[in-house]
């Protein structure tokens, strides 16, 4: 049976990466030994890199003042390494969900956290607007797209203080202004690669500033000096990336995977809204184009596990909502194909039916 997937992360990747990661694992680019089985500093492995780092800036339009690197540990390892490097004093953190409470508990190990804004009142089903961002703040640190609750920032906001983003889960999937940002970071199990690296883009003033004598493997110069090689980088995951930028680059750019998941998106939220058995859970201007969540409506609560059982046997996977919100979550990441959220829209039309 064709199998649809939905997960959350890690999660699906175009097929053309898997084919070319596979090949690699055989045969790295021509030199007759795995990729998994050479030294990261060899001429064809700093190739990778070289061009992991030039498509990054021109798919997402990096200006010249950035610097990008990876590193090992995944996003969680960012939300002290941040703080870690730059908060002095205090830093503004704006709460919408699991993913930045966790930061803001690292953050306070390192200094004062005033929390700008929060959605906490309402479960997190919305995004905070019009707050004030003090301007004593050392950063601003927002989470770009809610993973777990659904929610996203539709636009780059304006920040007098150097804003910082968590874009582990809808980075590449629209244009953005990134000279909004101060640093830009996230895990790459989503949108680029396997698990096991993250990657950060960092504007160059922000490598002066910062604020504490620090241990070598916590110091962003680091990265940046060594250019991701001061120790052994997650070979296999930034090959994979490269793979990825590649496929993404062939398929058109930004702009294209953009307006394919805005396509994506209206189809599924369109089919939550009519289809009388489900129901969304966030406001309807910050719904993630990525995360779509959703719940049986009220009243028909006691068919999710039906449902659930309905949809997996046609061949849906990973639509499981996080403990927190319940429910549903397909997650409509760059690779997933508009096919498979057909498939998903024909399966609740099906179970309607069934219900009518
Ligand atoms: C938005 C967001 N931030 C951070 C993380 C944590 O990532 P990692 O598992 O790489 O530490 C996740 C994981 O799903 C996420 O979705």
């Amino acid at each position: 049976m064709k199998k649809y997937n939905f997960n959350a992360g890690p999660s699906i990747l175009p097929d053309v990466v898997l084919e070319a990661a596979a090949k690699a694992i055989i045969d790295f680019d021509g030199t007759g030994l795995s990729l998994l089985s050479i030294s990261h500093r060899t001429p064809e492995f700093e190739a990778v890199l070289a061009e992991a780092d030039s498509l990054f800036r021109e798919l997402l339009n990096i200006p010249d003042n950035y610097k990008i690197y990876f590193m090992g540990g995944g996003a969680s390892t960012q939300f002290f390494h941040i703080p870690a490097n730059f908060l002095a004093k205090k830093a503004g953190y704006v709460n919408t969900g699991v993913w930045t409470k966790k930061a803001i508990k690292e953050a306070k190990f390192y200094g004062e956290v005033e929390v700008v804004a929060s959605s906490d009142d309402k479960n997190f089903s919305y995004i905070p607007k019009n707050f004030d961002i003090p301007k004593d703040l050392d950063y601003l640190y927002i989470c770009a797209n809610n993973t777990i609750f659904g929610t996203e920032y539709k636009c780059d906001i304006d920040s007098p203080v150097p804003l910082f983003a968590d874009m582990s889960s809808n980075i590449l999937s629209r244009p953005i202004d990134v000279s909004k940002y101060a640093l830009i970071y996230g895990g790459a199990q989503k949108n680029l690669a396997p698990a096991g690296v993250s990657f950060m883009i960092i504007r160059d003033d922000m490598l002066g500033k910062v604020v504490r004598p620090l241990p070598t493997m916590m110091n962003v110069n680091t990265y940046v000096e060594n250019n991701s090689m001061f120790n052994t980088p997650p070979v296999f995951p930034i090959y994979v990336l490269r793979e990825t930028l590649k496929w993404l680059k062939a398929e058109g750019g930004v702009a294209e995977i953009h307006r394919r998941n805005e396509e994506k998106a209206a189809k599924l939220y369109a089919e939550i809204d009519r289809n009388s058995l489900f129901r969304g859970t966030v406001a309807k201007e910050d719904r993630s184009s990525m995360n779509i969540c959703f719940v049986m409506s009220e009243g028909n609560e006691e068919l999710a596990s039906e449902f659930m059982s309905f949809a997996k046997e046609r061949g849906m996977v990973g639509i499981k909502g996080h403990r927190l919100v319940g429910g549903f979550r397909a997650s409509c990441y760059n690779a997933c194909p508009m096919e498979a959220v057909e498939a998903l829209v024909a399966c609740m039309q099906e179970f309607e039916k069934m219900h009518a």
